[in-house]
């Protein structure tokens, strides 16, 4: 069965297709010329299914979003003769969807950018909501752009190839859009009764919405950073690499949860929740003390920074979610205080 979403940005509408045997380039044959942007290992998996189009393989890893690629890849583009009725496609993860996507914004002030998203994070999250990227030494994303795909096709057979970690990292997200706007979601993922097919297509519907409100990611989309206040601090004090991204949201998520209860905002038992659903899904909900301890000071490091309070992403019943300010103290002597 084939699911779509319909996108109507105002830079760009465009539709997402969710379903199997979409993972070719049957679309790209509809332009005079065509190039695809992949990492090695999915090209490995999926490289035959494009035979005949340009292509330029990275290696698989969150490194090759640099510009010594992005450089690389505009020279590649130009010795394919590619201009602007041409069209670029991306055919991998978030890594090779943010760089590709910049490159397709920037290569001739802009050509056609298409997404074959692969990974679980990629089809329900980074290839959602035209944000593309590449990262400097001293910052992840630090150059980019807000760039609408003409296409995007959600090949969720593809995702069977996916190593049970990876796949867990996306769940995170499933699970964090259940929380913020989703009871019905949250129901579906507690039975675990739903196809991937239609998680991804609600999680689609879900981000597209909160773009669709807040293109330029300026008021309500911050609710899509749920979890990642502490996830993020967590990634930075446990060293990039150590725990995937999915996963150290997974765990900012529980102490959210946690904070809100103390807060009297949340609902009693959010946290108890979110740890069973995550275990669910073979995610982490624990942090060791020591790397919780750095984490919340990097928190209240970030804000003695700039003297402002937090603003913290919580939820006020399952399915709905708020925006807080919150002195960084609070937080950090709130979620101390919580035995997992
Ligand atoms: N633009 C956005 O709005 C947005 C949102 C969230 C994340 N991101 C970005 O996305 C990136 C993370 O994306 P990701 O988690 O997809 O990482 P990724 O692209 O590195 O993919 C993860 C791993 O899975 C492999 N892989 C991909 N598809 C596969 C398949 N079908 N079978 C087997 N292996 C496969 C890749 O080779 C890689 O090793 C980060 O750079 C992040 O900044 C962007
Ligand atoms: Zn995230």
């Amino acid at each position: 069965m084939m699911e779509k979403v319909q996108v109507h940005a105002d830079n760009g509408s465009y539709d997402i297709l969710i379903g199997n045997d979409l993972l070719n380039n049957e679309y790209l044959k509809s332009f005079e010329k065509s190039a695809i942007i992949t990492d090695d290992v999915v090209y490995d998996l999926y490289g035959k299914r494009f035979a005949g189009t340009n292509v330029i393989v990275l290696k698989s890893g969150e490194e090759s979003k640099n510009m010594q690629n992005l450089e690389m890849i505009y020279d590649r583009l130009m010795d394919f003769g590619l201009d602007r009725n041409s069209v670029l496609a991306a055919v991998g993860g978030g890594v090779v969807g943010d760089i590709c996507g910049f490159a397709a914004a920037t290569f001739k002030r802009g050509v056609r950018f298409v997404q074959y998203p692969t990974t679980l994070l990629a089809q329900v999250d980074s290839s959602v909501g035209g944000k593309v990227a590449v990262n400097l030494r001293g910052g992840k994303n630090m150059v980019g752009a807000f760039y609408q795909p003409c296409a995007v096709f959600a090949d969720t057979s593809a995702l069977d190839t996916l190593d049970e970690r990876q796949y867990a990292a996306g769940m995170a997200e499933v699970v964090k859009y259940a929380y913020i706007a989703d009871k019905g979601l949250h129901q579906t993922l507690v039975q675990q009764s739903a196809d991937i097919g239609a998680i991804v297509k609600r999680c689609c519907e879900i981000k597209t919405d909160y773009v669709h409100q807040d293109p330029y990611d300026t008021g309500i989309r911050m609710q899509l950073n749920y979890g990642h206040t502490i996830g993020h601090a967590i990634e930075t004090v446990a060293g990039y690499g150590t725990f995937l991204h999915g996963e150290a949201i997974a765990i900012g998520m529980v102490y959210a949860a946690h904070l809100g209860e103390q807060l009297g905002i949340s609902p009693k038992g959010l946290a108890s929740d979110t740890i069973s659903l995550l275990r669910k899904y073979k995610l982490p909900v624990m942090l060791k003390q020591d790397i919780l301890d750095q984490a919340l000071q990097i928190l209240l490091a970030d804000k003695k920074a700039d003297g402002k309070d937090i603003h913290f992403v919580l939820i006020d019943q399952i399915g709905h979610a708020v925006l807080k300010k919150l002195p960084a103290e609070l937080i950090q002597k709130t979620v101390k205080e919580m035995k997992v």
